[in-house]
């Protein structure tokens, strides 16, 4: 396939050299596009009168064709386009012949990238703000058929006080909210169209770049050239917030596989999000979970990656930015994936409600019920707290738990105490008494499903 450039050039291309410059193996993901904008740019070119509607006329037509065929037969890639620009100049060539080299009047391959990675990433990020409200109704839909479950609530992974399972749920539901609203915020900013920048420079044609935003669906034209074709903020913004959304993934993935331990026993994950043991025939893993978890590290290094190839580099164009596409597509398969899953597999999991509460008993997690008492009673709960300190440790001493004392037990840490303590310390009690705005109270749980939802709509 023939080069886009070569006039000035004596000597063919080194093999090596052409295979370590070639970026078509990975930016025909970009096919679609490339083509879509194509069409865009020979429209405007015919309307501009920079060529005739004649010959616009004809690209459009065959780029239509083009595009129906990579649509409906993918791409059949010969190794020897050098990128995805040339693939398409070269097909339309076939098709229409020398007018097909009109088509870059006006455009360079700078702005051309700029255009189709901006095109690609807005429809991903559509998909992804799809699958994150799916994962989120996944979330509501397990928290609302078990809202009253009564769990240990931890803190430094020890048990801190008790909360429902559906509070707990519901925490990651407002962390993937913000997700999609990172998602939504760069978005924006990913919506202003880079073509008409040419090489740097702009260019000395009579173009109309809000005819090509309209037709390409962007709200805004980019204000400098230079700063449109080296700008890859929009990736990295998408990057870091691939990655932040992986960490929330990935602390999920980890209670996950935490709770459908042996040790934990609190939920049981379907068979088809399993699977088993070469060699140890009972083993059922949580597979699905692990490997979110695994791959939260590509993620994060996708991110690094782009970040280290566009630090210090001089404007404009650099070829170096052809390694933004690697990173890029891998973290947009890779959190696509994970958000699917995970989703499925939070809605098909069953919780075991007696063994999330069977943990609360005897674990001193009602203490802080205990020192809100005797403050309610005139204490400062710093005196409280150290006294409710001594009774955990007369507890610890005695081999009892908090429910096993009697008032006469409680007299003797403190003379104020009445018969009434004991009430307190049932876990369910415990967490219903979390009335405040955002805690962990039933009635505020089922509020705080019933704003989810509608936050969904
Ligand atoms: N394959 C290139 C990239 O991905 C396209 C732009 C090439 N521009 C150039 N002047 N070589 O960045």
């Amino acid at each position: 396939m023939e080069n886009l450039w070569g006039g000035r050039f004596k000597k063919e291309i080194n093999k090596e050299m052409k295979e370590f410059t070639s970026s078509i193996s990975f930016d025909q993901k970009l096919a679609v596009y490339d083509i879509t904008g194509s069409i865009a740019h020979a429209k405007m070119l015919g309307k501009c009168n920079i060529i005739s509607q004649e010959e616009s006329q004809k690209m459009v037509v065959a780029l239509e064709v083009i595009l129906k065929d990579v649509q409906q037969n993918g791409l059949l890639i010969s190794g020897e386009a050098e990128d995805i620009h040339t693939w398409v100049e070269n097909k339309l060539k076939e098709k229409i012949g020398d007018v097909a080299g009109k088509l870059h009047t006006a455009r360079s391959r700078n702005d051309q990238v700029a255009l189709d990675e901006r095109l690609y990433l807005k429809e991903e990020v559509k998909k992804i703000k799809a699958l994150l409200k799916d994962l989120q109704t996944s979330i509501l839909l397990i928290a609302e058929k078990n809202s009253d479950i009564v769990m240990p609530g931890y803190t430094h992974l020890q048990h801190a006080q008790p909360i429902l399972f559906s509070h707990h749920l519901l925490a990651y539901f407002y962390k993937f909210n913000r997700d999609k609203g990172r998602m939504k915020d760069l978005f924006k900013r990913m919506d202003v169209l880079p073509l008409g920048s040419a090489a740097l420079a702009g260019t000395s044609f009579p173009i109309n770049r809000e005819y090509v935003a309209g037709q390409l669906n962007f709200s805004m034209i980019s204000e400098n050239s230079l700063d449109a074709v080296s700008d890859r903020d929009f990736i990295l913004e998408f990057l870091s917030a691939s990655a932040i959304l992986m960490v929330h993934l990935s602390r999920l993935s980890e209670e996950i596989i935490l709770w459908s331990s042996k040790e934990f026993s609190f939920i049981e994950l379907d068979d088809s999000f399993c699977t088993g043991s070469s060699i140890m025939p009972q083993k059922k893993n949580p597979d699905a979970a692990e490997l979110i978890r695994g791959k939260t590290g590509r993620v994060y290094g996708n991110m690094i990656n782009l970040f280290t190839v566009m630090k210090a580099l001089p404007l404009a164009y650099n070829h170096d930015m052809q390694e933004d596409k690697e990173p890029l597509f891998d973290s947009v398969e890779t959190i696509k994936k994970s958000l699917f899953l995970m989703s499925q597999m939070i809605k098909t999991l069953t919780v075991n409600r007696e063994n999330m509460s069977a943990g609360l008993k005897g674990d001193f997690s009602t203490a802080t019920e205990l020192a809100d008492y005797l403050v309610r009673k005139g204490l400062s709960f710093r005196e409280a707290h150290k006294i409710v300190g001594e009774i955990v440790l007369y507890c610890i001493n005695n081999k009892k738990n908090l429910s096993q004392l009697n008032l006469k037990e409680f007299k003797l840490f403190h003379k104020i105490f009445e018969e009434k303590v004991t009430e307190l310390l049932n876990p369910h009690a415990a967490a219903n008494a979390k009335t405040s705005y955002g805690g962990t109270s039933l009635k505020r749980v089922k509020g705080s499903i019933q704003k989810a939802k509608k936050l969904l709509k």
